[in-house]
């Protein structure tokens, strides 16, 4: 999978993100990294909340907040009846490891039937949501419904959402203060345009989109941001893990001087754009990338390697337990 060409401009003024003291969700342990053994990995995978209340001396990852890495498969508008069926089996049939969330989101119709046959350990998620209460508008979902079919999350902000039917900041504020205050978790999505990023926006951009969430929900407690430059999304040009950090550390620095050091601790920050099988594990290597949201590749089944897993704990997560699939 191609890495997004190093011509590509970063961030603005990224160096003042190197290194906020709070963005350690995670801290790394360079040991970790090889001769580890499987049942090893597996049992330290499982202390991951135990191993985060001691000191970082003893080279684990720990991680803040929750905890719990997340992952989450946009299936977009694709899928039949059939190919759903199939899907879902093999999500069925994976091992799924404790300390992830694993969360799919199907297309509307095919809602019902993915809650009715799959395991209750992955959570649906709608992929958009109405801005208030259902009543007289045509072709929307409300999130009453939603949650009467059993979906516990929403994607809101998605840049497909935002540059193909024109969501606009404000709209997708009040949507995800809604979806809260009915009881559903949010999947904030933010990120910048190739020409925005080329011009040295990328903060500006995604600092706005950041506001427009902050200024209109009344807690962090239930959203996940994702961060998704849209020139990653469905291209194969996968942001480097660099890339990637630099954004996450300047949201999360956002978050500390905007809304609070806690919810900048404790906001989980998950990376969607061209995310697969080949490059996951480098990513959630990085200390502010708390999951993944996939798109492309969560179509394509499970692709479980348990021999691939024995290099680094988080690629155990990854490739143990779920997609993405190459
Ligand atoms: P992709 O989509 O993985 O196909 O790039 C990600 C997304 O849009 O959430």
């Amino acid at each position: 999978m191609a890495m997004l060409s190093a011509s590509l401009s970063g961030p603005k003024s990224a160096a003042s993100y190197s290194s906020p003291h709070f963005s350690g969700l995670r801290r790394l342990c360079s040991k970790l990294d090889s001769n580890t053994s499987h049942s090893f990995l597996r049992h330290f995978n499982s202390q991951l909340r135990v191993s985060s209340l001691r000191k970082p001396s003893r080279n684990v990852v720990a991680m803040a907040g929750t905890g719990t890495f997340f992952v989450g498969g946009n299936w977009k508008c694709n899928g039949t009846k059939e190919s759903i069926t199939k899907l879902v089996s093999d999500l069925n049939d994976a091992k799924l490891e404790a300390d992830v969330d694993v969360v799919v989101a199907p297309p509307f119709p095919y809602i019902d039937q993915v809650k009715a046959s799959l395991t209750d350990r992955i959570e649906i998620s709608a992929q958009n949501s109405w801005v208030g209460k259902g009543g007289a508008f045509t072709g929307e979902i409300s999130v009453e419904q939603l949650k009467d079919i059993g979906c516990k999350w929403v994607i809101l902000g998605h840049s497909e959402r935002r540059h193909i039917i024109g969501e606009n900041n404000e709209f997708i504020g009040k949507k995800a203060a809604y979806a809260l205050s009915q009881g559903l978790g949010v999947v904030a999505c933010i990120g910048e345009l190739l020409e925005e990023r080329e011009a040295g926006k990328t903060f500006d951009v995604c600092f706005e989109q950041l506001k427009a969430f902050a200024d209109a929900v009344p807690s962090w407690e239930n959203i996940v941001i994702a961060y998704e430059p849209v020139w990653a999304i469905g291209t194969g040009k996968v942001a480097t893990p660099l890339q990637a950090q630099e954004v996450h550390v300047a949201v999360r620095d956002w978050l500390k001087k905007n809304v609070s050091e806690e919810v900048a601790s404790k906001t989980r920050i998950i990376y969607g754009g061209s995310v697969n099988g080949g490059n996951c594990a480098d990513l959630a290597k990085q200390e502010d990338i708390d999951g993944f949201l996939v798109g492309g590749a969560s179509l394509k089944g499970l692709n479980l390697q348990p021999l691939s897993i024995l290099q680094h704990p988080r690629k155990l997560l990854l490739d143990y337990v779920y997609w993405p699939c190459n």
